[in-house]
């Protein structure tokens, strides 16, 4: 599997690992009185890896097409 396809794979899983952490968050302040902090930091891992991937994918149509120009 070539290196965009590896990072498209991730971003995938990692938006499952994401929405679930949102999930917890919404039980938690539902259901908990008080949730501890840490609750809600859980989605910010993940949803960095999103950005960065999600970034490099967006970026990856404009950096093929110059690649292919100065070929
Ligand atoms: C945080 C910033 C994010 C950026 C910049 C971003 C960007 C992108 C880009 C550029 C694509 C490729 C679109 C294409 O096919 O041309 C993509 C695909 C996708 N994104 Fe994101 N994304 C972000 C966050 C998320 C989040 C929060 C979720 C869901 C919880 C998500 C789920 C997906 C899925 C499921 C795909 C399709 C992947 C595949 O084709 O296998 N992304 N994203």
């Amino acid at each position: 599997m070539n290196r965009s396809k590896r990072i498209r794979q991730f971003h995938r899983w990692t938006s499952i690992v994401f929405t679930v952490t949102v999930l917890i968050d919404t039980v938690a302040a539902v259901t908990l009185e008080a949730p501890p902090t840490w609750v809600f930091l859980l989605p910010v891992p993940p949803v960095l890896l999103l950005m960065a991937t999600g970034l490099y994918m967006f970026a990856l149509p404009y950096t093929a097409k110059r690649r292919v120009r100065s070929a």
